[in-house]
């Protein structure tokens, strides 16, 4: 399949669109078409050659992404080949198809469209986490967001 790999640390010039082989999906794991891919800034970190990889991951970028299940590898029966997810990565979603964990995909939620979703995992689902689930922030309360020009920061403003 198509990826976009780093071919050497540095600018975006070093992203470059090369072949690579994709495992199948082991026991837990479900094969993704990769739809759209969130751009954070630890992809840009992993590209300028500050931000390996965790063991495992594949070596070519992307933290997140939207698209619809393709197959499933034993054991799983939370998804079903044609649903549409987005999922949380430890690398690889800069590619035509990603393979993940079971546990790391939500359904897309209703009225999202698949480019958008993408954006979902990582950026706004942090921002809520943060904000809501741990900060309780509820309606009428004042929240000053350091670091609002930044990806999470722009969520947590919206
Ligand atoms: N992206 C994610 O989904 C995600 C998930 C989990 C955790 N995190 C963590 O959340 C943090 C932000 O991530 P991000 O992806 O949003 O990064 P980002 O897009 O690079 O945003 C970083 C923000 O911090 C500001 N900043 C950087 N250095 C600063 C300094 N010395 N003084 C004041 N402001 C400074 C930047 O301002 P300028 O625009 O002026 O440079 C920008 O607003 C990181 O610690 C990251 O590890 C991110």
């Amino acid at each position: 399949m198509r990826a976009v790999t780093i071919s050497a640390p540095g600018g975006p010039g070093k992203l470059t669109l090369s072949l690579v082989n994709l495992g199948k999906p082991g026991p837990g794991e479900v094969l993704i078409d990769v739809a759209a891919a969130g751009v954070n800034r630890a992809d840009l970190l992993q590209r300028a050659g500050n931000y390996p990889p965790p063991a495992g991951a594949p070596e070519w970028p992307g933290l997140e992404i939207s698209g619809t299940v393709r197959a499933l590898g034993p054991g799983v029966t939370t998804w079903a080949p044609g649903d549409r997810v987005v999922a949380l990565l430890e690398g690889g979603g800069y590619a035509e198809q990603v393979v993940a964990r079971a546990a790391q995909l939500l359904p897309l939620p209703d009225g999202v469209d698949l480019v958008d979703g993408a954006a979902l995992p990582e950026a706004v689902c942090t921002a809520w986490t943060n904000l809501v689930d741990t900060g309780r922030l509820h309606a009428g309360e004042t929240l000053l967001v350091q670091g609002g020009s930044g990806g999470v920061g722009s969520v947590a403003i919206q």
